[in-house]
Formats: C-alpha cells, structure tokens, sequence
C-alpha cells in the first residue's frame, strides 16, 4: 500500500468502502438492496483491483451474492441472521436504505435505515496505525417516538473468510480445571455454534476462533481470526454453505433473549474483532497480543509482579497470624505481592455461608484487614484481597436483607452453585452497593490489588417486575465492567485480577479493565503447558497468572520436580501458591533463585514476542525475544522421558540467521543459521517432567 494511501476510504459513486492495515486491506460494497456486501478480507490489495465490475455483490442468487456484513432477516437469505427485529405489527426483520457514511480517525461507519420503519443501523468499522486488527461493532437506533421495537439478536459484525479450498475452525474449548484446550478441526458444512449461555464467558468455551485451509502451520499459512470483546453469555455461528463460502456472525447473549428498544435509544454492541495474517498460527497470536498490549490491557507497560496466593495454603482458615507467617516466607523468595484469598469475611469459614458480608470475619481478623495489611507493606510487598462482589450465599446478611437482589424467577426453584446465587448487578441500587463496597474495602485496607472472582454462571434468570427482564444479561455485564473502571479511575495504582472459578471469563472486555487473569484453577504444570498453549492463541503472557504449587497437586496427585514447576509458570505471570511453611530449607532456597531468574527474564517474557516450539518426543517450548531481538529466553518442558533419549535439537525460527549468539549460562556461542535450521540441543536432565532454561543473547 503506497504510504500516502489512508487507512479508511469510502467512494460513494461504486458505494465502496476500503481500510487498509499494514499487511491487509478489508473491502465492503453497498448492495444494491441498501446492504453492505463483504468484498475482501485478506492481503494488501489497492482499490482498482476491488471494483471488478463482475462482482456478484449483488446477484439475487442466494448462493452467489456476496455475503452480509450483518445480514438482517429480510430477502433470499436463510443462513444465520446478524440482525433480528420485531416491530409492534409483527413485521420481522430490516430492509436497509444506505443513508451515507462518516469517516473519523480511522473509524468509518456505514449508516443504514430501515425503509418504513424507525429503525437505523451503523455498522462501524476501526483501524489504529501500525495494527492489523479489525475491530467491529454495530449501534442500532429506535429513532421513533413511541411503542418499542423488539430485537431478537443483534450481532456486533458478520466476518466472511474468502472462497478457499477447505476451512479448518480452530477455537478453544474445556471446562474447570481444563480450561482453554485447542481444538482444531475440519469446519463440516453446517452451522457450527460457538456459545456460552452462561452470563460469563465460560471455561467451556471462548469468543475466539481462527480460519485457515487447513495448511497453516505454526510459523507458515494464511489465518483468518477473530475475537468477541464480551464478558457475559455470547454467540458466534460459523456456516459454511454447500458451494464452499465460510461466514461466521457473533454478538452478545446467547438464543432466545430479547431486548425492547425504546424511542431514541440506542444498543451499542461490544467490539468483534478479526484479524488476516499470512504468518501461521505463530503470527496471529503475536498480532494478538501486540494489540492486547496496545489497545487493550490498561497498563501494558507495568511488570506483573511475583505474587504469593494463600488458597491452595489455607483454604478458608485463614488468619491474621497465619497469614503474616507466610507473607514473611514470601518475602524471602522475592514475591512482591502478598494475596489473601477466601475465607476473610463474613460467616465465610467455608462456601456454605457469608459471601455477601464483606466485612473481616472477627474469629480471624480481631482488629480486621489493616494488621495483615499493614504486615504485608512492611515487609515490601503489595497487598492483595480476593472478593467476589457479584455473588451471594443464600445464609448471608446481604441475602436476609434483600433477597429480591438476587437473580430469581419467584415461582421457580433457584439454583443454587457452590451454595450461592447471583446478585443481579443490573439493578442500579446494586451495582452502586457493590461499587461502594469495594472502593471502601480498598481505600480501608490500602488494598493495591483485588482478585475479582466470579464461581457460578447464571441460572433462571428472571428480573421479577422489570418489563424487560432479558436486559440482565447484558446491563449486569455492564455493570462489572463499569465498577472496574471506576475503581481505577478512583484509586490510581490499583490493579485487578480477572477470574471466574479459574479461567471462567477471560476475555478482550475484561482484559481491557484488568492486568492479568487467573488461568485454571488447574495448577499441576503438566496440565497447564496445554492450557497454556491455548491461553497464548489470543492472549499475551503477561496477562497469564501461573502459580507454582505443591506437589503432589492436589487437583491431579501429579509429584512434579519443584523447578518443572517453576518453569512452566515462568512462562507466564508468575506467582507462587504453595503451602511455604512445609518447604524445606531447599525448596525454599531453590525457590528464591528461580524467582531471581524470573526477574531477569521478566522483560521478556511479559513484554517481549512469543513463538510457540514444538519438539521431538513430547518436548514443547515457548521462545520470548526482545522486541529489538537482543534478549531471548526459551523454556522447554518434557514431561515424559522417552527410551531415555534426549530430544532432538529444537529449531529457534525467530532467530536471525545472520547473527550470533552466546547462551547466557554456559558461555558458548552459536550461528543464528544454525540455531535456526539445526536447532540448540536442549540437554534436558535424566527422567520425567524434565526442563529447562536458556538465555541466549544476541553479539554485536
Ligand atoms: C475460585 C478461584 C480460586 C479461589 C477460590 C476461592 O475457585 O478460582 O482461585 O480463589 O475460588 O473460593
């Protein structure tokens, strides 16, 4: 793209609508039914070659008209809608009138309104220099006076892969304890629903997936991928036709809910968005992450800091003097951030009763937090408090006071998981309770960080006597995101740790207001390198809590060697989660120099580029290099031997073929070409749940 070519461009005489990234340039042609046609995702191409006069944009063949940038429920289309409305006399769907564009700082919208009734639609569109991200979202408005209009889905964008040979779908799939598991499988012609019904992301799946032909390899092929901005229930439908076109549309909540847009309203959907890089699977995470880093993440810039947890430690029975034991091994490792978990508050001495009453429990916390606060400051560490403002046990003062807060259907039986139920944070005097807590909590107990979690997903979810019940879904998300904010905004330095009974709702939304999210409640290392792997698809590692823990694991019974330990959660945000008084004295001197170690590399694993390795033999590695390329750390992890052989040497292709490089701790020094193409020995130890780390810089 010549230089001087601008990054958005409409040309209303061929109704043409062009953004151009770095490495891609996206096109949109305005139908002649008033519908904006998809045209072009995919390499850089200029605007001649796009106004082909045979475009099928807009045959009245189903099959070969272009497909729908958000298709409404109107005309020969039978695939999934983007857009779906009822209007008072029992009309379905939008007939579009393009009623013009506006382009303003690398976002462009197409305005559309409805032929005879007052509905309008934008479909917007933003571009930020240097980034081939995508992002889309859609604002559609009641621009009449009365009666409401009922919208039935309103998706955020439709994508369209270009016509290629075959579609794999890559997306991310799992549970508790087994979050983010890549699955890659051939797309079946069919609609594929990806969903989460569940008014949180979800372990069981993620709003993200990829598009290839099914050649792409980790550093080679073209990738199509996109992700939704959103942290409740979510739907993204991929259909591929029998003539071979891929589409996928997705938005907010999940089938079935309904909204009533009121006179002058409008619904501002969460940003979808997609990315084309012909750089492999490899090439798609690190443009991911270069955009979760500069646009999303609030302060990319700040370290994660090393941080102790006491959950897997103490459980609920925690205590001021119990804690502060710990808090003083911690310091001594080196951790820079001491968390207490559950078990503070309330009746809370185990999940039966007191979420709700976030108050110290007087048993553990005589003269409440500040104590153990103050300890944990003393000792040159940042205190940390997990709450879960979201939620309420049933035995509860909260519950007992206002039983109407909680998500309920009166003449349903309430479902109660892990013993609790939901608050309906929708409702505004909620929302300000829950806002007013926290920011109490934090500036009483100079918190500087909370661990937000959020343990069950929603069920019969009714709204007694609001006459637009299904708006929960939507508005306590809001909310969550809005108390955040605010938060930050109030208490500057403060910083949020994102979960959901582990990895629950990760999510570019969430991300956008937190620093990082705990991965799985999952901590045995074997397990994490996969749930690792496919955390990495979409998000950078600093934004990956990875604790070390006890071993055997107490979710699995996995007896893994201490450093294995560290290694595999040096990959990420490290953090420690053991039980420290029953280390021993070498663990804990083990201990102290592996978090040294993490230190060092820190730079880059949290801020420099990631490639993902794959080995002989079940070896697996991860490689972060500086961004100028001098500094590189590469941990690999073994967790089975096999015949007692080593592992053939792993190629590094992110090296520079024409430089050298010295392994930072044995001294010896390499040709880039060799460690590209032959790949560095990796000289794990002897036996099962091997690995290790290597420092290579680069000379001169
Ligand atoms: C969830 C979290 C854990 C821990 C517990 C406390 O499961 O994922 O890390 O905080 O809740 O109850």
């Amino acid at each position: 793209m010549p230089a001087d070519t601008p990054a958005v461009a409409f040309d209303p005489a061929l109704g043409l609508a062009v953004l151009h990234t770095p490495n891609s340039t996206y096109a949109v042609r305005i139908g002649a039914d008033g519908s904006p046609r998809h045209l072009h995702w995919g390499p850089a191409l200029d605007a001649a070659s796009l106004t082909d006069p045979r475009s099928p944009a807009d045959s009245s063949f189903e099959d070969e008209a272009a497909a729908d940038e958000l298709a409404p429920q109107t005309g020969a289309r039978f695939g999934p809608a983007g857009l779906r409305v009822r209007f008072a006399d029992g009309t379905v769907g939008a007939q579009w009138h393009f009623d013009g564009h506006r382009i303003d700082d690398g976002e462009l919208r197409l305005r559309l309104v409805d032929r005879r009734y007052p509905l309008a639609a934008d479909l917007c569109y933003r571009v930020r220099p240097g980034s081939d991200v995508i992002e889309r979202w859609t604002e559609l408005t009641h621009t009449g006076e009365t009666g409401h209009i009922v919208i039935d889905r309103l998706d955020s964008a439709s994508w369209t892969a270009p016509p290629l040979s075959d579609y794999r779908l890559s997306h991310l799939v799992g549970g508790w304890f087994s979050e983010f598991q890549l699955q890659r499988d051939r797309l079946p012609v069919a609609e594929t629903v990806l969903t989460s019904r569940r008014g949180i992301t979800g372990h069981h799946a993620s709003p993200w997936l990829a598009l290839d032909d099914g050649t792409a390899t980790e550093e080679h092929g073209e990738v199509w991928s996109t992700a939704l901005a959103w942290s409740g229930s979510w739907r993204i439908t991929v259909h591929r036709n029998p003539v071979g076109r891929a589409t996928w549309t997705g938005g907010f909540g999940h089938e079935g809910l309904s909204w009533n847009l009121r006179p002058g309203e409008t619904l501002q959907t969460p940003v979808f968005a997609g990315l084309y890089t012909p750089d492999g699977f490899g090439g798609a995470s690190r443009a991911w992450h270069a955009h979760v880093r500069s646009q999303v993440l609030p302060e990319p810039d700040r370290d994660q800091p090393v941080l102790y947890n006491s959950w897997e430690a103490t459980g609920f029975d925690v205590d001021t003097a119990g804690q502060l034991r710990l808090a003083e091994l911690a310091a001594r490792l080196g951790v820079e951030l001491f968390v207490l978990d559950d078990g503070w508050f309330g009746a809370r001495t185990d999940d039966r009763a007191g979420l709700g009453d976030w108050t110290p429990r007087p048993a553990a916390f005589p003269e409440g937090l500040r104590p153990l606060a103050d300890g944990v400051h003393r000792l040159g560490m940042a205190f940390g408090l997990w709450v879960e403002p979201e939620m309420v046990n049933a035995d509860s003062d909260l519950f007992r006071a206002h039983p109407d807060w909680a998500v309920h259907t009166p003449t349903r039986d309430a479902t109660e998981l892990r013993n609790q139920l939901v608050l309906n944070l929708a409702r505004p005097e909620v929302e300000a309770w829950v806002h007013r807590t926290l920011d109490r909590l934090v500036a009483e107990n100079d918190v500087d960080w909370l661990k937000w979690d959020a343990n069950r997903p929603f069920t019969e979810a009714g709204w007694p006597g609001h006459p637009d019940p299904d708006r929960l879904w939507i508005d306590h998300t809001r909310a969550v995101h809005r108390i955040m904010d605010r938060l930050r905004t109030d208490h500057p330095g403060l910083r949020i740790e994102a979960c959901a009974g582990g990895g629950g709702r990760v999510d570019l939304a969430i991300l956008a207001r937190t620093d990082q999210a705990w991965t799985s409640d999952n901590t045995d290392p074997v397990d994490r390198i996969s749930i690792q792997h496919g955390f990495s698809q979409l998000f950078p590692a600093q934004a990956m809590a990875a604790w070390v823990t006890d071993s055997p694991n107490g979710i699995t019974g996995r007896t893994t060697p201490l450093r294995f330990r560290f290694h595999v959660a040096m990959a990420g945000a490290l953090g420690l989660g053991g039980d420290l008084t029953h280390w021993t004295p070498e663990e804990l001197t083990e201990a102290a120099e592996l978090v040294a170690r993490y230190k060092e590399i820190r730079p880059l694993v949290q801020h420099g580029e990631q490639h993902r390795l794959t080995g002989a033999g079940g070896t697996t590695a991860v490689h972060y290099a500086a961004a100028d390329g001098t500094e590189h750390a590469l941990l690999a992890w073994r967790p089975a031997t096999r015949f007692g052989h080593q592992p053939a040497p792993l190629r590094l292709p992110a090296l520079d073929g024409q430089a050298r490089y010295r392994d930072l701790d044995t001294g010896e020094e390499y040709g880039g070409a060799l460690l590209r193409h032959r790949g560095i020995e990796l000289r794990l130890p002897v036996g099962d749940h091997a690995s290790r780390l290597i420092r290579l810089r680069r000379l001169g």
